[in-house]
């Protein structure tokens, strides 16, 4: 195993600390890296007592940024604020786009061959944003910047598998577009095991996954958003994204990346994933009439999203 150092921006946080902890739970990390504007000593001190390989090591703020991602090969990044009741992804804009272009500037300047994984939201607009600032430094590759969308696919494959009566780490169902609302759109048509649903179903399925963050942030009443299945999809994300750097084929996942699949400059549809990020995008494979519908209302959604993003950085 070759050494492969992690680093997740915001580790302090309600996706950052079980995250963390199942990075830490993984053979295939060997240093854990925690940054946060707060309180990473305390995280770094009670993972670091689990006996597994990876060291931990805590940086706790802007002074200590830079340190934090020196020598990552894999960079997280869950910081920022997260939705209460009532709002959308997009109502973080203004807190998190700040947060997500300092952090992409920082890795320019240290980090700038990491495989950067983003997390905060509105993903939407957070990737263009960082994939901004890394051109603008002049070491943009997109092959290495990633939308995690993971949680998606998870959620796809629990609800699918749940209405089945299937086992849930049986079923796969590619999830494409981006990573709100009616920028999410679940391939059911592409599921394995092949399954079907009658319309009205699949219609609410749909709707069921595209809304299933606002499940979370109800149900947790004013105290935040989904945490736990957040880690749970990004540390699969993560250690597919190390899987791949170390050598491991056929290691493919959905992403929210620079694309031309579609209209829409970013879009996510399953990735190959290889040494150096992006191996081959698989693209959208065959759509059925209703996934095609839902593709159309999504593009002209998300070409607003990435819009409001690179405008962000670029302001005069
Ligand atoms: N640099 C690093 N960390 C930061 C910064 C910054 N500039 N600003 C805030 N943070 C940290 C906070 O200190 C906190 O520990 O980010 C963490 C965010 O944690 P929570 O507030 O618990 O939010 P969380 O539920 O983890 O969600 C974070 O992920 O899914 C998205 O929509 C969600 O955008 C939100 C983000």
């Amino acid at each position: 195993i070759r050494d492969v150092k992690v680093s997740v921006m915001g580790a302090s946080g309600g996706i950052g600390q079980p995250l963390s902890l199942l990075l830490k739970q993984s053979p295939l990390v060997t240093e854990l890296s925690l940054y946060d504007i707060v309180n990473t000593p305390g995280v770094a001190a009670d993972l670091s007592h689990m006996n597994t390989p990876a060291k931990v090591k805590a940086y706790n703020g802007p002074e200590q940024l830079k340190d934090s991602l020196k020598g990552s090969q894999v960079v997280i990044i869950p910081a920022g604020v997260p939705r209460k009741p009532g709002m959308t992804r997009d109502d973080l804009f203004n807190t998190n786009a700040s947060i997500v272009r300092d952090l992409a500037a920082a890795m320019a300047e240290v980090a700038p061959k990491a495989l950067v994984a983003i997390i905060s939201n509105p993903v939407n607009s957070t990737v263009p944003i960082a994939s901004e600032v890394l051109q603008k430094a002049g070491v943009y590759d997109p092959n290495r910047v990633f939308g995690v969308t993971t949680l998606d696919i998870v959620r796809a494959n629990t609800f699918i598998a749940e209405s089945k009566g299937l086992d849930p780490q049986k079923v796969n169902v590619p999830v494409i577009g981006g990573h709100s609302g009616i920028t999410i759109i679940p391939l059911i048509s592409q599921c394995t095991p092949s399954i079907s649903f009658p319309d009205n179903q699949l219609k609410a399925l749909t709707e069921r996954i595209q809304e299933a963050g606002t499940e979370v942030v109800k149900a947790k009443a004013g105290t935040g958003s989904a945490t736990l299945s957040m880690a749970f999809a990004g540390a699969r994300f993560g250690l597919s994204l190390i899987r791949a750097l170390n050598g491991e084929t056929g290691i493919i996942e959905c992403s929210y990346v620079k694309s031309n699949v579609t209209d829409a400059k970013y879009f996510s549809t399953p990735i190959l994933l290889g040494k150096n990020g992006i191996e081959k995008n698989l693209g959208l494979g065959k759509l059925s009439s209703f996934e095609q519908k839902l593709l159309d209302a999504a593009i002209p959604e998300l070409k607003k999203n990435i819009q409001k993003g690179e405008d962000f950085v670029n302001k005069k």
